[in-house]
């Protein structure tokens, strides 16, 4: 199978570098309109399908993000693999504005947007034991430079767009949550629905509310990590498809034959 890769760019990544013959593509899809036109190239002679998660000039909030429709439409263009590139808060000292953290677990708070592409008539329960493809998350880690990378972290997803309060903030630490943020929620079980192997790079950009040296969070402080780190976050995708390479083994971790076991609708129901 030939490797296509997806990404889905968050706060602050509107577009990637590099693409050779690059160009903007509207993609249809009967689960509503994804979040913007999709940008199609090559890298190392890897096809690569960028999407920015909140449309380009952000005019999507993370409730309104067209989750299922991004997700069909990047599986529709072929992608297999889809490297979600996020902001978020750090809910541990150790993990500093600037680092980058590779994810390999979440905690779904969030609660007001649709979830599955089953339930009509179709139902399927896919396992999410390990959301994150960990192939996909060691080729992010030995793609990125000149960057601190954490090689796992759980991912607190929350509903938002309200910041936490301290009190959440607090009990999320309890909880043994890393990062926070309000994107990766259904996207990552989205993405094992279709089948695609999933990671996300968590770029973190403050310390959300709890530490005491540190004040609330504000939209300015994060916008000024996230250019700061902007250019890391596109030399990491840059060097992505040389490290994945445009011939690709069966996932040895399943992601791509997650329905195998998963459907209870009998075939001819
Ligand atoms: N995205 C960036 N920082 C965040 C935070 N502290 N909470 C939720 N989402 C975020």
């Amino acid at each position: 199978m030939k490797t296509m890769i997806g990404v889905i760019g968050g706060s602050g990544l509107y577009e990637i570098d590099g693409l050779e013959g690059a160009s903007w593509v509207k993609v249809r899809s009967p689960w509503g309109k994804p979040s913007d036109e999709v940008l199609l190239g090559r890298l190392d002679g890897v096809p690569m399908a960028f999407l920015p998660r909140h449309g380009r000039g952000h005019r999507l909030a993370p409730t309104d993000v067209p989750y299922r429709a991004n997700i069909d439409a990047l599986k529709r263009l072929g992608c297999t693999d889809i490297i979600s590139v996020s902001a978020c808060g750090s809910l541990r000292a150790d993990y500093r504005p600037g680092d980058f953290v590779i994810v390999d677990q979440f905690i779904d708070r969030t609660f007001a947007r649709e979830k599955s592409f089953f339930g009509a008539g179709c139902v399927a329960h896919v396992s999410m034991a390990d959301p994150t493809c960990p192939r996909l998350g060691e080729a992010c880690a030995r793609a990125a430079s000149g960057v601190t990378v954490h090689r796992g972290g759980t991912y607190l997803a929350m509903e938002g767009p309200q910041f936490s309060t301290r009190a959440e903030s607090r009990l999320y630490r309890q909880w043994g949550a890393d990062v926070i943020g309000m994107t990766n929620m259904p996207e990552a079980k989205l993405a094992r629905e279709a089948e695609l192997c999933y990671a996300t790079v968590a770029m973190v950009t403050d310390y959300d509310c709890w530490h005491d040296d540190h004040g609330a969070v504000d939209v300015a402080a994060v916008i000024a990590v996230l250019k700061a780190n902007s250019g890391r976050a596109k030399a990491l995708l840059a060097a992505l498809p040389a490290i994945l390479g445009p011939d690709r083994p069966l996932c040895p971790h399943g992601c791509d034959r997650a329905l195998d076991h998963a459907i209870m609708t009998a075939r001819d129901a």
